[in-house]
């Protein structure tokens, strides 16, 4: 194991009937609260009347910034952080799925900054300062509720950069299973391939003795694919949405990682995808990451046998390693088609004019992953797998 400091600072407040919770929470980083939102679910499905409600009742002076797009756009980040300067805000709240909770990110540092948040993602600068942020989740998939991490798209230049700060984090977030329900299919679906996704990018790592933390992510893993199945035929059982939306926080809110570093190369290469293509971040992992598996499994094919024997139960009896490693993989691209998940870049009519393009943003800042280290000839690759 590595040497490791933990530290988060988020408070979760999980289950049924936690809302209220606003009411004690709010009133401890002041009055003035900007209430960032999407495209209208949480207005759909009556969980804005609910936060505005208890909002009134604790005299909240109410600023809203809405229409946080799927994939947040540093134009909409930097009209938060006008309103929150221009209102003197004192609490951001972000009530929506990962997208709205990373644009509320980027808006809380770029309120305390006096240049341009986007150097945060460039790695120009680092955020010193930052307003506190609230979360109420209405989505299982990025951990952003228990993180520091956001991922921002800069439309202007077609980028899509991850940035985070230990002053990114939460103060507080709400995760009321039921408000997970009225989250499509489709949705549902990008977010389990999100979650699996971020426990691949832990599982994969070069430490030699972490027999606990492959443990945990093995056992998240089965519990996703346990309990798919079963949520996809019934989108409203909040049993399934519970265990999923734990799931979800815990995958990314560094419990996995402690004393190891995880490859996060597929997500790079994703978020290159997405910032041309503006695709779902889980749609676009589902193509991916099963071509990364198979790209770099001779680089340590006993855990990619462990994940198949461990997870997906393949049976080695009789077969070699790279038999064993490879069932594995085609079990992982069976599940994630079983459940709707898309397979190849065609499936959002992405064709190879662009991959040039693409591979060339991945490799933005230098050759990556920490579990096998990639070049641009390596995603290109992976990117032709994939068509
Ligand atoms: O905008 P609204 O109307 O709210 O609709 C959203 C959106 O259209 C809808 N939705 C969310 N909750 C709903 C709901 N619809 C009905 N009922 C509900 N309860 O779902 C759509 C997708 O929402 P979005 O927030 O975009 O999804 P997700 O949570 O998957 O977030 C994706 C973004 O997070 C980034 C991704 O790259 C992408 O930009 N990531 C952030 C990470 C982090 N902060 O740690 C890590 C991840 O790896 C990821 O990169
Ligand atoms: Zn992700």
């Amino acid at each position: 194991m590595e040497r490791f400091q933990f530290h988060n600072p988020t408070k979760l407040i999980f289950g049924k009937d936690q809302l209220p919770a606003l009411k004690e929470e709010v009133p401890r980083y002041g009055r003035k609260v900007l209430l960032v939102y999407g495209g209208g679910s949480i207005k759909r499905s009556g969980l804005y009347d609910r936060v505005m409600a208890l909002l009134q009742e604790i005299g909240a002076e109410v600023t809203e910034l809405s229409g946080v797009e799927p994939n947040p756009r540093l134009s909409t980040v930097h009209r938060g952080v006008e309103l929150c300067k221009s209102k003197g805000i004192e609490l951001v709240l972000a009530v929506g799925g990962g997208s709205v909770l990373d644009c509320s990110k980027a808006i809380a540092v770029g309120a305390k900054y006096d240049g341009d948040m986007w150097d945060f993602a460039e790695r120009k600068a680092a955020p010193q300062a930052a307003l506190p942020l609230g979360t109420v989740l209405t989505m299982a998939a990025t951990g952003s509720e228990m993180n520091g991490s956001s991922v921002i798209s800069n439309e202007a230049t077609q980028e899509k950069l991850g940035w985070g700060s230990k002053l990114a984090y939460p103060a507080f977030s709400i995760l009321e299973p039921e408000n997970t329900v009225t989250l499509p299919k489709d949705q549902t679906v990008y977010g389990m391939v999100d979650i699996m996704s971020h426990v691949f990018e832990h599982y994969f790592h070069k430490e030699t003795n972490t027999p606990v933390q492959d443990g945990f992510c093995e056992t998240i893993l089965r519990t996703v694919i346990e309990t798919a199945p079963k949520l996809i035929a019934d989108l409203e059982n909040t049993e399934h949405r519970a265990t999923i939306l734990y799931c979800g926080t815990m995958a990314l809110n560094g419990v996995l990682n402690m004393g190891l570093s995880g490859d996060w190369a597929t997500h790079n290469i994703e978020h290159a995808v997405s910032a041309v293509y503006d695709i779902p971040h889980g749609g676009g992992l589902a193509i991916l990451f099963p071509n990364w598996m198979k790209h770099v499994m001779h680089h340590d094919l006993a855990r990619f046998k462990r994940l198949a024997i461990n997870v997906f139960d393949v049976d080695p009896a009789g077969k070699s390693d790279q038999a064993i490693a490879e069932e594995g993989i085609d079990r992982l691209r069976a599940f994630w088609n079983s459940i709707g998940a898309p397979s190849r870049l065609a499936d959002y009519s992405i064709d190879d004019s662009k991959l040039e393009l693409m591979a060339d943003k991945a490799v933005r800042f230098g050759p990556f992953g920490n579990f096998a280290r990639l070049e641009k000839q390596d995603v290109l690759e992976i990117y032709k797998r994939s068509l």
